[in-house]
């Protein structure tokens, strides 16, 4: 009943290079520059990671073995308590902060909004006239004041509603076993929490409140029109009975994390969407464009296929090809037709990083997160004209995609590796312009995945968010695990990826649009309670400690002041791996030093996610996402002989995980507004 997460088990079955033997060959290759030989890959790179910055202190006297400039000494941009961790049914703050919910699972949305029920009784319009579920991606766009400034206290909050969770998205109908009779209704119901939310809010009397008649607030589901634009539009394989012209696609779905232009747009990416698409017919067996995206008969157990033939494969094939894609939404124009950005490729999209190069052009950083999956950079063919913004609007829809290819390479003192851009396109890489399985960009574009693997591109341990830095532009991108590898040697320096890590590219000459870069890691996750000889990498790099142990990062971004905050969507079972690291939490960090403190924990069973700022860094708005999935949790609720926890829940909504409070009567996905109490910038 609970829907399931394949995104660890790889699809890729390329023989492309995995990122760990790079890092393996970076590694040897710099401990022959230094006469290190005799070390194992695993001593060198502790040591290399180990001179990469101190613990809570910031400082690190340890020499490198390798010639690094010694920065000045600069105050810590970090400026608050660390918190504990905890596996408690509560969100912790550092002290001096407040934080408030806003906007939960089913809240109402418009004046008119039917009330949300504690029971799960709403049903599929109802929800479509309230706030989604599943709260992942957000940005906050700020509202105007009379001479043009940006407000802090009012803005349009724009939420991405990823998923739902089964458990608790239903009501229990009497003598029925949980999710019968399955309905139509249900499939709507579901299909309506997903999507976006455009909300209205603003700040009166030191609280955040939804404005509830406010024109600009808008719901969009996995059934209100978008276009396809851009090189796949009108294409063949995007065609159906219902869209003979490949443009008009009905809805979005599996909208993970996001991104925002200057222009003023906000970007969704549609990650998992393989899950919702089933087949009826027995025999039907996924092609090799299937299989590489995941599509197979059952999908992760949404059931839609049984009961709407256009999630139903056998019956509408090309429906899948009209997913995977970047949308850009105007929020401010709520009558706008959402954009599927097809030049942007067709992955499992996490985010969408945008900056704009020094020559104007606007870049895109993705990643697609599954494992074994790559990282991708788009390029505009046009270029930003901050003067014009109308000139803006259709910039996604042509440009050059490309995919990493990471190498060991010489690079500069502090990096440990370079890498190349590699052109995807039909004309100009001769690697494809030979490959028939791409008639034209268009097809090229559907089949992005195919592509990449075609180049060469290199295989990545589940690439999550990536952000560019606001100041030096330098690119960090989170790996969030791999539980793929079980055995260690000298090109897997640790047993398996438990933890994740976080890498960072530069590229050449500090352009953005540049095809070849420099990278290392900023750190290696790992867990120095489960295991304390710092030796073993397995305990993290140097500026992982016993104080902000965590596992898979996955949503990233810097504030303004450039202040890296990070967020984790792992293993909360406080056993293992994962002693003592308690529910999933968000840190920030200090470049420069590379500190890492922790500033906030989360409920019992979520994860952390969405992460947007007001102008002034005052408050922070983040997303607390599926609290109450149950998983290995220390709490997990006792089972009666024969029971299963989705009956257990079905019964009890509230056994588990109360969060935001027992009277919403089951756990409910929500925004949360974090403040100082002395009203300075968050973080600082
Ligand atoms: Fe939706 Fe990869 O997180
Ligand atoms: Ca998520
Ligand atoms: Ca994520
Ligand atoms: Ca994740």
């Amino acid at each position: 009943m609970s829907v399931i997460d394949k995104d660890d088990l790889p699809s890729n079955p390329s023989a492309n290079e995995h990122f760990n033997d790079v890092v393996e060959r970076a590694v040897s290759r710099r401990a022959l520059l230094k006469g290190g030989a005799g070390l194992s890959a695993a001593m060198f790179l502790g040591g290399m990671l180990s001179a990469c910055g101190g613990g809570n202190g910031g400082s690190s006297a340890t020499p490198t073995p390798v010639p690094t400039p010694v920065p000045t000494p600069v105050p810590s941009a970090l400026g608050f308590k660390a918190v504990a961790t905890s596996s408690a049914d509560s969100i912790v703050v550092p002290q001096g902060y407040k934080y408030q919910v806003i906007a939960p699972w089913g809240s109402p949305l418009f004046a008119d909004s039917p009330a949300w029920k504690p029971d799960g009784s709403n049903t599929g319009d109802e929800q479509a006239r309230q706030v989604g579920d599943n709260h992942d991606g957000m940005t906050f766009f700020a509202m105007t004041d009379a001479a043009g400034k940006e407000k802090s206290d009012e803005g349009l909050l724009v939420v991405n509603h990823e998923y739902c969770n089964y458990e608790y998205l239903y009501k229990l109908e009497a003598g029925q076993p949980p999710l019968e009779p399955w309905t139509l209704d249900k499939v709507r119901k579901a299909q309506n929490a997903h999507g976006i939310s455009v909300i209205h809010v603003r700040k009166v009397g030191g609280q955040w409140e939804v404005v509830l008649n406010s024109m600009y607030n808008r719901r969009l589901t996995g059934n209100s029109p978008m276009q396809l634009t851009g090189p796949v539009a009108g294409h063949a394989l995007v065609k159906t009975a219902a869209d003979a012209a490949g443009v008009n696609v009905l809805g979005t779905l599996n909208n993970c994390g996001n991104g925002y232009t200057p222009w003023g747009t906000y970007l969704t990416c549609e990650e998992n969407f393989n899950g919702y698409f089933g087949a009826t017919d027995p025999a039907f067996a996924a092609d090799p464009l299937q299989k590489r995206y995941g599509i197979d008969k059952a999908g992760f157990g949404y059931r839609w296929h049984e009961l709407d033939n256009r999630f139903d494969v056998s019956k509408t094939p090309n429906e899948p090809n009209r997913f995977g894609w970047i949308v850009e939404i105007d929020p401010f124009d709520p009558k706008s037709t959402p954009k599927k950005r097809t030049a942007l490729g067709r992955i499992k999209h996490e985010n969408a990083a945008v900056t704009i190069a020094k020559s104007g052009h606007v870049v895109v950083y993705m990643g697609d997160d599954q494992a074994n999956d790559y990282a991708y950079k788009f390029v505009s063919t046009g270029k930003y004209d901050p003067a014009n913004p109308a000139a803006n609007r259709n910039l996604l829809d042509s440009g050059k995609l490309y995919v990493a290819k990471f190498n060991a390479g010489a690079v500069s003192g502090d990096m440990m590796g370079s890498g190349e851009w590699v052109l995807l396109d039909k004309v100009a890489n001769p690697v494809l312009a030979a490959d028939t399985r791409f008639a034209d960009q268009g097809e090229l574009l559907v089949k992005t995945r195919l592509a990449a693997d075609a180049v060469g591109a290199t295989k990545m341990d589940r690439p999550e968010w990536v952000t560019v830095h606001p100041q030096t532009g330098e690119v960090y991108i989170t790996m969030t695990n791999n539980s793929g590898r079980s055995t260690t040697d000298e090109a897997n320096p640790r047993p398996k990826n438990s933890w994740g890590q976080i890498v960072r590219w530069r590229e050449a000459g500090g352009d953005a649009t540049a095809t070849s870069f420099e990278w290392d890691l900023f750190v290696l996750a790992g867990n120095p309670l489960a295991f304390p000889d710092r030796k073993d990498l397995r305990s993290g790099s140097a500026n992982v400690t016993t104080d902000n142990t965590f596992n898979s990062p996955d949503g990233l971004a810097f504030d303004k002041s450039g202040r890296l905050w990070i967020q984790t969507d792992g293993n909360f079972s406080n056993t293992g791996d994962y002693l003592g690291q308690g529910n999933n939490q968000m840190l920030i960090a200090d470049v420069n030093s590379k500190e890492i403190r922790r500033f906030l924990v989360g409920p019992s069973g979520c994860e952390i996610t969405g992460i947007s700022w007001t102008p002034d860094q005052k408050t922070v708005f983040i997303n607390v996402q599926h609290p109450g999935e149950v998983g290995n949790h220390p709490n997990k609720p006792a089972l009666a002989a024969g029971e299963t926890m989705d009956q257990l829940l079905a019964k009890n909504p509230l056994a588990f995980c109360k969060w935001p409070d027992a009277a919403g009567g089951r756990p409910r996905s929500a925004t949360v507004a974090i403040w100082r109490e002395d009203g300075g910038i968050v973080g600082a």
